[in-house]
Protein backbone atom coordinates (compact mmCIF):
# COMPACT_ATOMS: atom_id res chain seq x y z
CA UNK A 1 0.00 0.00 0.00
CA UNK A 2 2.52 2.36 0.43
CA UNK A 3 4.03 1.70 -2.98
CA UNK A 4 0.80 3.31 -4.29
CA UNK A 5 0.87 6.49 -2.23
CA UNK A 6 4.63 7.16 -2.84
CA UNK A 7 5.11 7.85 1.21
CA UNK A 8 3.08 7.96 4.27
CA UNK A 9 4.71 9.82 7.28
CA UNK A 10 3.99 9.49 11.10
CA UNK A 11 0.95 7.39 11.76
CA UNK A 12 -0.44 7.59 8.38
CA UNK A 13 -1.96 4.61 6.94
CA UNK A 14 -4.77 3.40 4.48
CA UNK A 15 -7.60 1.92 5.74
CA UNK A 16 -10.02 -1.20 4.68
CA UNK A 17 -11.62 1.23 2.70
CA UNK A 18 -8.66 3.07 0.54
CA UNK A 19 -9.41 6.47 2.68
CA UNK A 20 -6.29 8.28 4.29
CA UNK A 21 -6.05 8.05 8.53
CA UNK A 22 -3.83 10.43 10.23
CA UNK A 23 -3.65 9.44 14.38
CA UNK A 24 -6.67 7.10 13.74
CA UNK A 25 -8.24 9.42 12.14
CA UNK A 26 -10.39 8.91 8.63
CA UNK A 27 -8.73 12.16 6.66
CA UNK A 28 -12.42 12.59 4.86
CA UNK A 29 -14.45 12.74 8.13
CA UNK A 30 -12.32 14.92 9.58
CA UNK A 31 -12.81 17.60 6.86
CA UNK A 32 -16.45 17.00 6.88
CA UNK A 33 -16.34 17.39 10.13
CA UNK A 34 -14.15 20.77 10.42
CA UNK A 35 -14.14 21.50 6.84
CA UNK A 36 -11.58 22.52 4.53
CA UNK A 37 -8.71 24.16 4.56
CA UNK A 38 -7.76 22.20 7.28
CA UNK A 39 -4.18 21.58 9.12
CA UNK A 40 -3.93 18.27 10.83
CA UNK A 41 -1.24 17.67 13.58
CA UNK A 42 0.11 13.87 13.73
CA UNK A 43 0.52 14.46 17.96
CA UNK A 44 2.45 10.87 18.11
CA UNK A 45 5.03 11.84 15.13
CA UNK A 46 5.53 15.27 16.94
CA UNK A 47 6.09 13.69 20.13
CA UNK A 48 8.12 10.98 18.62
CA UNK A 49 10.38 13.46 16.90
CA UNK A 50 10.75 15.49 20.06
CA UNK A 51 11.74 12.72 22.35
CA UNK A 52 13.83 11.23 19.21
CA UNK A 53 15.77 14.80 18.98
CA UNK A 54 15.94 14.66 23.02
CA UNK A 55 17.22 11.03 23.42
CA UNK A 56 19.36 11.23 20.47
CA UNK A 57 21.52 13.96 21.93
CA UNK A 58 21.14 13.10 25.78
CA UNK A 59 22.68 9.64 24.86
CA UNK A 60 25.93 11.16 22.76
CA UNK A 61 26.42 14.20 24.30
CA UNK A 62 24.64 14.23 27.95
CA UNK A 63 25.33 18.09 28.27
CA UNK A 64 22.47 19.24 25.86
CA UNK A 65 19.35 21.08 25.78
CA UNK A 66 17.37 20.94 23.20
CA UNK A 67 14.91 24.23 22.41
CA UNK A 68 11.98 23.48 20.25
CA UNK A 69 11.92 26.40 17.47
CA UNK A 70 8.34 28.13 17.88
CA UNK A 71 8.48 30.10 14.53
CA UNK A 72 7.98 26.59 13.02
CA UNK A 73 4.39 25.75 14.12
CA UNK A 74 3.56 28.93 16.59
CA UNK A 75 0.19 27.17 18.41
CA UNK A 76 -0.10 27.47 22.42
CA UNK A 77 -1.30 23.55 21.94
CA UNK A 78 2.20 22.55 20.33
CA UNK A 79 4.23 24.35 22.41
CA UNK A 80 2.67 22.50 24.98
CA UNK A 81 3.33 19.48 23.95
CA UNK A 82 7.15 20.08 22.94
CA UNK A 83 7.76 21.48 26.41
CA UNK A 84 5.84 18.26 27.96
CA UNK A 85 8.38 16.37 26.03
CA UNK A 86 11.19 18.08 28.21
CA UNK A 87 12.40 20.42 25.58
CA UNK A 88 12.57 24.32 25.74
CA UNK A 89 11.71 27.34 23.31
CA UNK A 90 12.99 29.45 21.14
CA UNK A 91 10.83 32.87 20.08
CA UNK A 92 11.78 35.57 17.96
CA UNK A 93 9.01 38.63 18.67
CA UNK A 94 6.94 39.73 21.22
CA UNK A 95 4.21 37.92 19.72
CA UNK A 96 5.73 34.20 19.83
CA UNK A 97 6.22 35.43 23.32
CA UNK A 98 3.04 36.14 24.42
CA UNK A 99 2.01 32.50 22.92
CA UNK A 100 4.54 30.51 24.96
CA UNK A 101 3.70 32.50 27.74
CA UNK A 102 -0.11 32.37 27.33
CA UNK A 103 0.72 28.15 26.95
CA UNK A 104 2.35 28.05 30.13
CA UNK A 105 5.73 27.83 29.23
CA UNK A 106 8.04 29.44 31.95
CA UNK A 107 9.99 32.07 30.78
CA UNK A 108 13.84 30.84 32.06
CA UNK A 109 12.42 27.89 29.42
CA UNK A 110 12.32 30.71 26.48
CA UNK A 111 15.26 31.89 24.68
CA UNK A 112 14.84 35.12 23.19
CA UNK A 113 16.23 35.37 19.47
CA UNK A 114 15.65 38.24 16.38
CA UNK A 115 17.94 40.21 14.54
CA UNK A 116 15.69 43.84 15.45
CA UNK A 117 14.52 43.60 18.45
CA UNK A 118 11.90 46.82 19.83
CA UNK A 119 13.36 48.82 22.79
CA UNK A 120 9.21 47.50 23.75
CA UNK A 121 10.39 43.39 23.30
CA UNK A 122 13.20 43.85 25.00
CA UNK A 123 11.98 45.05 27.78
CA UNK A 124 9.28 42.36 27.90
CA UNK A 125 12.33 40.01 27.94
CA UNK A 126 13.85 41.50 31.16
CA UNK A 127 10.27 41.86 32.67
CA UNK A 128 9.46 38.10 31.97
CA UNK A 129 12.82 37.20 32.57
CA UNK A 130 13.51 34.96 29.48
CA UNK A 131 16.21 32.60 30.12
CA UNK A 132 18.26 33.60 27.10
CA UNK A 133 18.41 36.74 25.35
CA UNK A 134 20.30 36.20 21.55
CA UNK A 135 21.83 39.39 21.06
CA UNK A 136 22.29 40.44 17.20
CA UNK A 137 23.53 43.69 17.23
CA UNK A 138 25.79 46.16 19.19
CA UNK A 139 22.74 48.69 19.30
CA UNK A 140 20.55 45.87 20.59
CA UNK A 141 23.23 45.33 23.90
CA UNK A 142 23.54 48.90 24.69
CA UNK A 143 19.96 49.08 25.00
CA UNK A 144 19.15 45.22 26.51
CA UNK A 145 21.99 46.78 29.33
CA UNK A 146 20.36 49.73 29.58
CA UNK A 147 16.74 47.80 30.06
CA UNK A 148 18.72 45.47 32.69
CA UNK A 149 20.29 47.88 34.34
CA UNK A 150 16.76 49.73 34.99
CA UNK A 151 15.65 46.72 36.30
CA UNK A 152 18.33 45.71 38.00
CA UNK A 153 18.34 42.58 36.26
CA UNK A 154 21.36 40.37 35.09
CA UNK A 155 19.96 39.46 31.61
CA UNK A 156 21.84 35.61 30.51
CA UNK A 157 23.06 36.12 26.78
CA UNK A 158 24.16 34.22 23.74
CA UNK A 159 25.89 36.36 20.93
CA UNK A 160 24.78 35.28 17.27
CA UNK A 161 27.59 34.37 15.36
CA UNK A 162 27.78 34.15 11.57
CA UNK A 163 30.38 31.44 11.33
CA UNK A 164 30.51 31.68 7.24
CA UNK A 165 29.34 28.53 6.53
CA UNK A 166 27.19 28.38 3.05
CA UNK A 167 24.41 25.35 3.43
CA UNK A 168 23.23 24.02 0.39
CA UNK A 169 19.49 25.04 0.69
CA UNK A 170 17.74 27.71 -1.27
CA UNK A 171 19.44 31.11 -1.24
CA UNK A 172 16.58 32.84 0.91
CA UNK A 173 16.83 30.18 4.09
CA UNK A 174 21.01 30.05 3.91
CA UNK A 175 21.58 31.98 7.46
CA UNK A 176 25.63 31.15 8.28
CA UNK A 177 27.27 33.13 5.48
CA UNK A 178 29.25 36.23 6.27
CA UNK A 179 26.73 38.69 3.77
CA UNK A 180 24.02 38.15 6.03
CA UNK A 181 21.92 40.33 8.40
CA UNK A 182 21.76 37.67 10.92
CA UNK A 183 24.65 37.94 13.71
CA UNK A 184 27.98 39.41 13.78
CA UNK A 185 30.38 37.97 11.36
CA UNK A 186 33.33 35.95 12.90
CA UNK A 187 36.13 36.65 9.95
CA UNK A 188 37.34 40.29 10.72
CA UNK A 189 36.55 40.39 13.75
CA UNK A 190 33.20 41.71 14.36
CA UNK A 191 31.54 38.65 16.50
CA UNK A 192 34.81 38.99 18.73
CA UNK A 193 33.82 42.82 19.16
CA UNK A 194 30.57 42.03 19.84
CA UNK A 195 31.40 39.40 22.79
CA UNK A 196 33.90 41.94 24.15
CA UNK A 197 30.92 44.47 24.06
CA UNK A 198 28.31 42.14 25.69
CA UNK A 199 31.01 40.88 28.15
CA UNK A 200 31.83 44.42 29.16
CA UNK A 201 28.35 45.24 29.82
CA UNK A 202 28.08 45.48 34.07
CA UNK A 203 24.18 43.55 34.00
CA UNK A 204 24.63 41.18 31.01
CA UNK A 205 26.60 37.58 31.08
CA UNK A 206 27.76 36.21 28.15
CA UNK A 207 26.92 32.30 28.51
CA UNK A 208 27.96 31.31 25.20
CA UNK A 209 27.49 32.21 21.44
CA UNK A 210 25.05 31.39 18.95
CA UNK A 211 24.33 30.39 14.90
CA UNK A 212 21.89 28.92 12.65
CA UNK A 213 23.35 28.00 9.47
CA UNK A 214 20.34 27.58 7.54
CA UNK A 215 17.45 25.74 6.99
CA UNK A 216 15.95 22.01 5.06
CA UNK A 217 19.69 21.03 5.16
CA UNK A 218 19.87 17.40 3.74
CA UNK A 219 23.47 16.65 4.23
CA UNK A 220 25.69 16.71 7.71
CA UNK A 221 28.56 18.65 6.44
CA UNK A 222 27.76 22.11 6.65
CA UNK A 223 26.89 21.46 10.62
CA UNK A 224 30.19 19.65 11.21
CA UNK A 225 31.54 22.61 9.63
CA UNK A 226 29.92 25.18 11.90
CA UNK A 227 30.57 23.60 14.74
CA UNK A 228 34.60 23.22 14.33
CA UNK A 229 34.54 27.20 13.22
CA UNK A 230 31.95 28.16 16.56
CA UNK A 231 35.06 26.30 18.84
CA UNK A 232 37.27 27.59 17.00
CA UNK A 233 35.71 30.79 17.96
CA UNK A 234 35.27 30.51 21.09
CA UNK A 235 39.14 29.23 22.21
CA UNK A 236 40.21 32.57 20.36
CA UNK A 237 37.58 34.51 22.43
CA UNK A 238 39.25 32.06 26.06
CA UNK A 239 42.56 33.43 24.26
CA UNK A 240 41.82 37.40 23.79
CA UNK A 241 39.07 37.83 26.24
CA UNK A 242 39.82 35.65 29.20
CA UNK A 243 36.02 34.33 28.63
CA UNK A 244 34.92 30.81 28.94
CA UNK A 245 32.14 30.05 26.41
CA UNK A 246 29.91 28.19 28.36
CA UNK A 247 26.77 27.04 25.91
CA UNK A 248 27.62 26.79 22.39
CA UNK A 249 23.93 26.85 20.40
CA UNK A 250 24.01 25.17 17.15
CA UNK A 251 20.16 26.40 16.09
CA UNK A 252 18.25 24.17 14.08
CA UNK A 253 18.51 23.31 10.17
CA UNK A 254 18.52 19.74 9.54
CA UNK A 255 15.81 18.43 6.62
CA UNK A 256 12.60 16.70 6.10
CA UNK A 257 11.50 14.64 3.60
CA UNK A 258 8.64 16.41 0.90
CA UNK A 259 8.87 13.91 -1.45
CA UNK A 260 9.04 10.32 -1.06
CA UNK A 261 12.63 10.51 -3.08
CA UNK A 262 13.89 12.56 -0.25
CA UNK A 263 16.74 11.39 2.50
CA UNK A 264 17.45 13.17 5.09
CA UNK A 265 20.19 12.63 7.45
CA UNK A 266 18.53 10.50 10.40
CA UNK A 267 18.52 11.99 13.76
CA UNK A 268 20.89 9.69 14.96
CA UNK A 269 23.34 9.91 12.19
CA UNK A 270 23.42 13.77 12.98
CA UNK A 271 23.53 13.60 16.69
CA UNK A 272 26.55 11.52 16.39
CA UNK A 273 28.19 13.52 14.04
CA UNK A 274 27.82 16.64 15.66
CA UNK A 275 28.67 14.91 19.66
CA UNK A 276 31.56 13.83 17.47
CA UNK A 277 32.50 17.08 16.36
CA UNK A 278 32.00 19.03 19.51
CA UNK A 279 34.17 16.66 21.13
CA UNK A 280 37.34 16.87 18.82
CA UNK A 281 36.92 20.24 18.21
CA UNK A 282 37.45 20.88 21.72
CA UNK A 283 39.79 18.90 22.00
CA UNK A 284 41.88 20.60 19.71
CA UNK A 285 41.72 23.71 21.53
CA UNK A 286 41.94 22.26 24.94
CA UNK A 287 37.80 23.98 26.03
CA UNK A 288 36.07 22.31 28.19
CA UNK A 289 32.73 20.77 26.62
CA UNK A 290 30.40 22.97 26.63
CA UNK A 291 26.53 22.70 26.89
CA UNK A 292 24.87 22.28 23.54
CA UNK A 293 22.48 23.73 22.19
CA UNK A 294 20.26 23.16 19.87
CA UNK A 295 17.25 24.60 17.95
CA UNK A 296 15.40 22.15 15.39
CA UNK A 297 11.95 23.38 14.38
CA UNK A 298 11.00 21.75 10.77
CA UNK A 299 12.51 18.49 11.86
CA UNK A 300 10.17 18.07 14.62
CA UNK A 301 6.93 19.64 13.50
CA UNK A 302 7.43 19.29 9.65
CA UNK A 303 6.43 15.94 9.06
CA UNK A 304 3.75 15.96 11.75
CA UNK A 305 1.58 18.04 9.35
CA UNK A 306 -0.63 17.36 6.79
CA UNK A 307 -3.25 19.48 4.87
CA UNK A 308 -6.39 18.38 3.64
CA UNK A 309 -8.11 20.62 0.85
CA UNK A 310 -11.25 19.79 -1.13
CA UNK A 311 -10.74 19.70 -4.79
CA UNK A 312 -13.19 22.48 -6.80
CA UNK A 313 -12.30 22.55 -10.40
CA UNK A 314 -10.85 19.94 -12.24
CA UNK A 315 -9.79 21.66 -15.69
CA UNK A 316 -7.72 20.15 -18.64
CA UNK A 317 -5.97 22.66 -21.23
CA UNK A 318 -5.94 19.77 -24.01
CA UNK A 319 -2.27 18.80 -24.62
CA UNK A 320 -0.93 21.15 -21.74
CA UNK A 321 -1.73 19.27 -18.48
CA UNK A 322 -4.40 19.36 -16.48
CA UNK A 323 -5.20 21.68 -12.95
CA UNK A 324 -6.89 19.95 -9.89
CA UNK A 325 -7.96 23.17 -7.85
CA UNK A 326 -8.16 23.30 -4.35
CA UNK A 327 -10.04 25.35 -1.75
CA UNK A 328 -6.45 26.77 -0.21
CA UNK A 329 -3.01 27.57 -1.85
CA UNK A 330 -0.75 30.57 -1.62
CA UNK A 331 -2.40 31.68 1.65
CA UNK A 332 -2.17 28.99 3.55
CA UNK A 333 0.90 27.82 2.09
CA UNK A 334 3.37 30.31 0.71
CA UNK A 335 6.78 27.84 0.32
CA UNK A 336 6.14 26.62 -3.54
CA UNK A 337 6.10 30.26 -4.45
CA UNK A 338 8.84 31.38 -1.92
CA UNK A 339 11.24 28.83 -2.00
CA UNK A 340 10.28 26.52 -4.61
CA UNK A 341 9.07 24.31 -2.44
CA UNK A 342 8.06 20.63 -3.57
CA UNK A 343 5.44 18.68 -2.16
CA UNK A 344 3.78 15.36 -2.40
CA UNK A 345 -0.42 14.62 -1.85
CA UNK A 346 -2.53 11.92 -1.40
CA UNK A 347 -5.96 11.81 -2.64
CA UNK A 348 -7.23 10.74 0.87
CA UNK A 349 -10.39 9.12 -0.19
CA UNK A 350 -8.85 7.18 -3.06
CA UNK A 351 -5.38 6.31 -0.68
CA UNK A 352 -4.80 3.05 -2.86
CA UNK A 353 -6.47 3.40 -6.21
CA UNK A 354 -3.46 3.10 -9.31
CA UNK A 355 -1.78 6.34 -9.60
CA UNK A 356 -2.71 6.76 -13.70
CA UNK A 357 -2.53 10.08 -14.32
CA UNK A 358 0.06 13.30 -13.97
CA UNK A 359 -1.86 16.60 -12.41
CA UNK A 360 -0.47 20.11 -11.35
CA UNK A 361 -2.53 21.03 -8.01
CA UNK A 362 -3.24 24.82 -7.80
CA UNK A 363 -5.08 27.05 -5.50
CA UNK A 364 -7.52 29.27 -5.55
CA UNK A 365 -5.70 32.76 -5.47
CA UNK A 366 -5.33 35.86 -8.27
CA UNK A 367 -2.28 34.62 -8.91
CA UNK A 368 -0.29 31.47 -10.52
CA UNK A 369 -0.11 29.36 -6.71
CA UNK A 370 0.79 25.74 -7.89
CA UNK A 371 0.97 24.19 -4.97
CA UNK A 372 2.32 20.83 -6.69
CA UNK A 373 3.79 20.97 -10.30
CA UNK A 374 3.74 16.94 -11.22
CA UNK A 375 1.56 15.14 -8.79
CA UNK A 376 1.40 10.96 -9.80
CA UNK A 377 -2.19 10.53 -8.77
CA UNK A 378 -5.22 8.56 -9.56
CA UNK A 379 -8.37 10.26 -11.92
CA UNK A 380 -9.26 13.03 -9.17
CA UNK A 381 -13.20 14.72 -9.32
CA UNK A 382 -14.28 17.49 -7.79
CA UNK A 383 -15.25 16.94 -4.25
CA UNK A 384 -11.79 14.95 -3.60
CA UNK A 385 -9.84 15.79 -0.54
CA UNK A 386 -6.17 15.89 -1.05
CA UNK A 387 -3.75 15.54 1.35
CA UNK A 388 -0.83 17.29 1.17
CA UNK A 389 1.77 16.51 3.19
CA UNK A 390 5.34 17.28 5.01
CA UNK A 391 2.62 21.00 6.35
CA UNK A 392 3.86 21.08 9.57
CA UNK A 393 6.37 23.64 9.48
CA UNK A 394 6.03 27.28 7.92
CA UNK A 395 2.88 27.04 6.55
CA UNK A 396 0.08 28.20 9.59
CA UNK A 397 2.76 30.36 11.11
CA UNK A 398 3.58 31.73 7.42
CA UNK A 399 -0.46 31.79 6.11
CA UNK A 400 -1.75 35.36 5.26
CA UNK A 401 -5.16 36.42 4.42
CA UNK A 402 -4.15 37.25 0.56
CA UNK A 403 -7.65 37.41 -1.42
CA UNK A 404 -8.90 37.37 2.41
CA UNK A 405 -9.37 34.24 2.64
CA UNK A 406 -9.93 33.21 6.36
CA UNK A 407 -6.82 30.88 7.90
CA UNK A 408 -7.36 27.41 8.11
CA UNK A 409 -8.51 25.68 10.94
CA UNK A 410 -5.76 23.09 12.96
CA UNK A 411 -6.63 20.18 14.41
CA UNK A 412 -4.83 18.25 16.78
CA UNK A 413 -4.87 14.23 16.19
CA UNK A 414 -3.94 11.01 18.24
CA UNK A 415 -5.10 7.79 18.76
CA UNK A 416 -8.61 8.18 16.49
CA UNK A 417 -9.61 11.27 18.64
CA UNK A 418 -9.37 15.16 17.08
CA UNK A 419 -8.89 18.02 18.63
CA UNK A 420 -9.95 21.56 17.73
CA UNK A 421 -6.49 23.88 18.57
CA UNK A 422 -6.82 26.32 16.28
CA UNK A 423 -10.55 27.70 14.81
CA UNK A 424 -10.96 28.86 12.15
CA UNK A 425 -11.15 32.40 10.98
CA UNK A 426 -14.21 33.61 10.88
CA UNK A 427 -15.41 36.74 8.55
CA UNK A 428 -16.25 38.78 11.18
CA UNK A 429 -12.19 38.28 11.82
CA UNK A 430 -11.49 39.75 8.73
CA UNK A 431 -13.10 42.59 8.76
CA UNK A 432 -12.82 43.05 12.97
CA UNK A 433 -10.02 45.28 12.70
CA UNK A 434 -11.40 47.69 9.58
CA UNK A 435 -12.21 50.84 10.45
CA UNK A 436 -15.01 53.50 8.20
CA UNK A 437 -13.99 56.71 8.92
CA UNK A 438 -17.07 58.68 9.29
CA UNK A 439 -16.50 61.41 6.07
CA UNK A 440 -16.39 57.36 4.08
CA UNK A 441 -20.04 56.81 5.77
CA UNK A 442 -23.02 57.74 3.25
N1 LIG B 1 17.04 28.77 15.31
C1 LIG B 1 17.07 29.96 14.67
C2 LIG B 1 17.84 31.05 15.24
C3 LIG B 1 16.38 30.13 13.45
O1 LIG B 1 16.44 31.30 12.83
C4 LIG B 1 15.62 29.05 12.93
C5 LIG B 1 14.88 29.19 11.68
C6 LIG B 1 15.60 27.83 13.65
C7 LIG B 1 16.33 27.73 14.83
C8 LIG B 1 14.81 26.62 13.18
O2 LIG B 1 15.27 26.13 11.98
P1 LIG B 1 14.71 24.74 11.34
O3 LIG B 1 15.16 23.62 12.25
O4 LIG B 1 13.24 24.83 11.29
O5 LIG B 1 15.33 24.70 10.02
N2 LIG B 1 10.48 30.00 6.40
C9 LIG B 1 11.54 29.18 5.86
C10 LIG B 1 12.54 28.76 6.92
C11 LIG B 1 13.13 29.93 7.70
C12 LIG B 1 14.01 29.49 8.83
C13 LIG B 1 14.16 30.57 9.82
N3 LIG B 1 14.92 30.24 10.98
C14 LIG B 1 10.93 27.97 5.16
O6 LIG B 1 9.71 27.85 5.12
O7 LIG B 1 11.64 27.14 4.60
Amino acid sequence: MDKVQGMLLGTQTVNGNGVLEIGGCDAVALAQEFGTPLYVVDEQCLRENCRAYREAFATRYPHSHISFSGKVLTTMAVFKIAHQEGLGLDVSSEGELHTALRAGIPARDIVFHGNNKSRREIERAVIEGVGRVGVDSLDEIEALQEVAAAHDATVDVLVRVAPGVAADTHTHIQTGRVDTKFGFPIVGGAAKEAVAAAHAAPNLKVRGINCHIGSQIMDITPFVQAVRLMVEFAAELRNSLDLVIEELDLGGGLGVRYLPEDRPPSIVEYAQAIADAMRASCEKYDLPLPRLIQEPGRRLAGEAGITLYTVGVVKTVPGIRTYVVVDGGLSDNPRPALYDARYHAIVANKARAPRTTTVTVAGKHCETDTLIQDLQAPEIAPGDILAVQTTGAYNYSMASNYNRLTRPAMVLVANGRADLIVERESLEDLTRLDRLPPRLRD
